[in-house]
């Protein structure tokens, strides 16, 4: 038998492989709903592998995007270990179908929502993003993404919903990494409701026009694309309205260096680094880090009469 070193492995093959990811999810998931028929149980459909006609957002950043290579090896996703590479490799024991999202907290109905009536409510757009880490370093990523604005209007907050907070599963069946007290699990994040109704808001289930890979949070995470890459949580399976603010993973274990707010901002300097630049991934000079992450335009008003460097 010939084993072959990564570096003889041709691009096109590692593609396949995520076709034949795809392939498999699909499998499982059809699998699932030929037992449910038969067993008389009805189940979440699964988000589709792929999404034909998939509208292009005038929304989108028009730089030059990293590859899915670049997406989806080397991530932040701690429920699967805290190494860059750990999700990859790790988050295969993460079962995504079905899926469903309990909602509650300042609501008029709690209620159980599945990732395909979402998709009924708000359909998947192609939004190309700056995704900036705290960690000063940066990717451009094809999203695909529904615009959570019209979700949360359907989900019918009540007058004392002031914020939105979402919390990802917590299961150490399924993820190693919640074996270990790294946060205070389960994961959770928060915005104030006028940031959640924020047009360039929304929930991510696919990337280069494909399903999320379980890496990269599927089924369903959150993108915020003028805040750091902490507040794109990922694989939610609860969305809460609540009156205060929600207490937040990264707030709660280092209050010092992670605000609730995590506007992307040149100006404040994490304790522990600077904010002034960013390195691309693939690129081997850094940039300069932009306000609101390029969207202040869009964004900045949100914020006014605030000081952002006690509200970081
Ligand atoms: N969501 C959960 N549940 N767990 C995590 O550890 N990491 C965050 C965010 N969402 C994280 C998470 C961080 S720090 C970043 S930078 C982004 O996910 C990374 O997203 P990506 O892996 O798709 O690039």
């Amino acid at each position: 038998m010939i084993i072959r070193r990564p570096t003889d492995i041709r691009s096109s093959e590692i593609t396949e492989e995520a076709l034949y990811r795809d392939r498999r999810r699909f499998l499982t998931a059809s699998g699932a709903i030929i037992g449910a028929a038969w067993s008389g149980i009805s189940l979440a459909a699964p988000v589709p592998t792929t999404f034909p006609n998939l509208r292009k957002s005038p929304l989108s950043a028009t730089e030059k995007v990293n590859s899915w290579q670049d997406a989806t090896t080397y991530n932040n996703y701690y429920e699967f270990g805290t190494g860059k590479a750990d999700p990859a490799h790790s988050a295969h024991t993460l079962v995504t179908t079905p899926w469903s999202i309990q909602v509650d907290g300042e609501v008029k109905r709690p209620r159980t929502v599945d990732v395909d009536t979402l998709m009924r409510w708000s359909a998947p757009e192609e939004r190309i993003y700056r995704l900036r880490c705290v960690e000063a370093w940066s990717m451009v990523i094809p999203w695909v993404g529904l615009p959570l604005a019209p979700i949360l209007k359907r989900l019918e907050p009540n007058s004392r919903a002031k914020y939105v907070e979402f919390t990802t599963l917590n299961d150490p069946k399924q993820m190693p990494g919640v074996r270990y007290p790294v946060l205070d699990w389960p994961y959770v994040e928060g915005l104030r409701m006028d940031e959640a109704m924020h047009p360039l808001t929304i929930l991510a289930v696919g990337l280069y026009g494909k399903a999320l890979p379980n890496q990269n949070g599927a089924p369903l995470r959150l993108i915020v694309p003028w805040k750091y890459g902490f507040k794109s949580i990922k694989s939610i399976v609860r969305i809460r309205f609540t009156e205060q603010a929600p207490a937040t993973s990264w707030n709660k274990a280092a209050p010092n260096e992670y605000g609730f707010f995590a506007n992307v901002n040149p100006a404040v300097d994490h304790p522990r680094w600077s904010q002034a630049k960013e390195r691309r991934l693939g690129e081997f000079l850094k940039r300069e880090t932009l306000p609101f992450n390029g969207y202040a335009d869009q964004v900045a008003q949100l914020y006014r009469g605030m000081d952002l460097r006690k509200l970081y």
